[in-house]
């Protein structure tokens, strides 16, 4: 039987077990402080997600991977948790959480976690009592002396200014992210074992897997040697073999323990890594059957709206993967790039360059176009083998809002670049579900704060219930997709794509039994395949009953 081609209660409920379930999962990508406000703080909460659950399975995805919920002082909106057990009291309660995992459950969905292993918060109780002079416990991060009066080497942070920062005694600690972000020392026993264990108290409270930020960053070269020049891009990885702290091979050993816990369930637990490597030789890496299951394919996000490109990245992806039996994982957006639509609306569709700082402005961008390479993107991305994931607001054709008043910003990118990168704010704006004012429905009718990132007026166009009611909404295109992609026998794990000739700029792939995707990025509309019959298509056909410039579709074969 196909996978997931019914919904049924996920194993830990006592459903099918589907050994391979993530093979072909769509995974939605939850922001719990953007998703839905239950008890009227401007924040996004454990209730909201549970008074919404229905939105999940209407659409009809897989899984969902909640970003951390845990405690935190909020210095990177919970990149920075102060403690692994525990939920932050403005999300909810562990009960709450309880509850929350078993209705997904019930409803069918699995469920990720983020887990975040290369720094804790600075409020983490290892971190205080490291700065308290705790020797057991500042060797748990990352401290050392000065180099005359500079920090101990030329790292930078990813988000803006030098990687050290110093403490009352005169030492320095490593924090690749905020000062609030410091770094664990991967060296230390004591480090290994206490998130083995993190790892299990979750998976004994059902949890199905863990999402993994900064996969890649985890280990750092011994010596602590200076990186030199290199282009600073938020996040950015793999620039050079043997590179001082992305991508080095001491983290492989990390993930190795990591499947051990996982495969010593019965259900099936699975990691998916944050991982921003050089190439998908460096990504497979991470694969290899002890290692991890599925990793983020950022090529795919970073290619240009442009056949020859995105064939390059699928082929490449397909093949690379295909060497060891690992699924691709398909993403075009997530919390920490600019939307899609507003990448994709902008000159060239520029996929590669994911911050504002880096993308053309916001004069050059066409929503309108942007939206209609959203829906074809969409389109193509769920007709590949693998998994795929989808960011909450994707299915609304939600833009990146790009013009935040500066006192709302609340990315450290912002502070840290000295304002000169306003940072990922813009793709964090509360979901509007309902409505045609402000809040939108995100929050209760009798809230008393105004949503945490303020939504502009004309999301009143394209709430959740406005574009369930609207059969040509993206809302509409995406529940379509997911139905066909759980019904076609050629969707999710079925047959392996096969290219067909087709005009200069238009990518049209097979897959058995009988399905064809057709998407034009050209400059003219092209034909359709003789006797085919349209299963979905983002645009309407022309009046010449051909695929508009821009539009994707599925096709039933004759
Ligand atoms: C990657 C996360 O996705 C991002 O939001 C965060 O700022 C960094 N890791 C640091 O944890």
């Amino acid at each position: 039987m196909t996978l997931g081609t019914t919904r049924e209660a996920a194993p830990s409920t006592g459903g099918r077990v589907s050994t391979d379930w993530w093979r072909s999962a769509v995974v939605y990508q939850l922001y719990i402080r953007s998703f839905a406000d239950g008890n009227g703080d401007g924040v996004g909460d454990i209730p909201g997600i549970r008074a919404h659950l229905g939105h999940l399975v209407d659409l009809g995805v897989d899984a969902v991977w909640i970003n951390p919920w845990y405690p935190s002082p909020m210095a990177d909106a919970g990149y920075d948790v102060s403690d692994y057990r525990a939920i932050e009291p403005a999300f909810g309660t562990a009960a709450e959480a309880a509850a929350m995992v078993g209705e997904a459950h019930a409803a069918g969905l699995r469920v990720l976690l983020d887990i975040v292993p290369n720094h804790t918060s600075a409020q983490h109780v290892w971190f205080r009592d490291a700065v308290a002079g705790d020797a057991a416990a500042r060797a748990r991060y990352i401290f050392r002396p000065g180099r005359g009066d500079g920090p101990p080497n030329d790292w930078k942070s990813v988000f803006g200014g030098r990687a050290w920062t110093q403490v009352p005694d005169g030492s320095w600690y490593l924090h690749l992210f905020d000062p609030g972000q410091p770094d664990l020392d991967w060296i230390n026993a004591e480090v290994v074992t206490e998130f083995e264990s993190i790892l299990r108290f979750w998976f004994d409270r059902g949890v199905d897997g863990f999402r993994i930020d900064v996969a890649h960053g985890l280990a750092k070269a011994p010596g602590l040697p200076d990186v030199g020049d290199e282009p600073e891009e938020l996040l950015s990885g793999g620039h050079r073999p043997d590179h001082p702290f992305w991508d080095r091979d001491e983290v492989h050993e990390i993930y190795r323990g990591w499947r051990r816990v996982a495969d010593s369930y019965p259900d099936p637990k699975v990691f998916v890594a944050e991982a921003w490597v050089g190439s998908s030789e460096r990504l497979l890496r991470y694969l290899r059957p002890d290692e991890l299951h599925t990793a983020f394919n950022f090529p795919y996000l970073n290619a240009a709206w442009d056949a020859a490109a995105l064939r390059s990245v699928i082929d490449d992806s397909l093949e690379t993967f295909s060497t060891i039996g690992a699924p691709a994982t398909w993403v075009l957006s997530n919390h920490d790039v600019v939307r899609h639509v507003s990448r994709l609306g902008r000159p060239h569709g520029d996929g590669g360059r994911h911050s504002l700082a880096t993308l053309p402005p916001v004069e050059t961008l066409d929503r309108e176009l942007g939206t209609r390479r959203a829906r074809a993107a969409a389109v193509l991305m769920l007709a590949l083998p693998g998994s795929a994931y989808i960011y909450q607001g994707d299915e609304l054709g939600l833009w990146e809002v790009e013009d935040l008043p500066d006192e709302v910003r609340q990315d450290p990118t912002w502070e840290r670049s000295g304002h000169t990168d306003v940072g990922r704010d813009g793709c964090r704006v509360p979901i509007p579900w309902s409505g045609t004012a402000v809040p939108f429905g995100f929050s209760p009718p009798d809230a008393t704060a105004a949503p945490w990132l303020p939504q502009p007026a004309d999301f009143s166009g394209v709430t959740v219930a406005a574009q369930a009611a609207d059969p040509g909404s993206m809302l509409a295109l995406y529940r379509a997709a997911l139905h066909l992609r759980r019904t076609h026998p050629a969707l999710g794990g079925g047959g392996e794509p096969a290219w067909r000739d087709a005009p200069d700029g238009v990518l049209r792939f097979d897959r058995e039994p009988g399905f064809s995707c057709i998407v034009n990025l050209s400059a003219a509309p092209t034909a359709l395949p003789a006797g085919a019959q349209i299963l979905l298509a983002s645009a309407a056909l022309t009046a010449a009953g051909e695929l508009p410039v821009d539009g994707a579709a599925w096709l039933q074969l004759a």
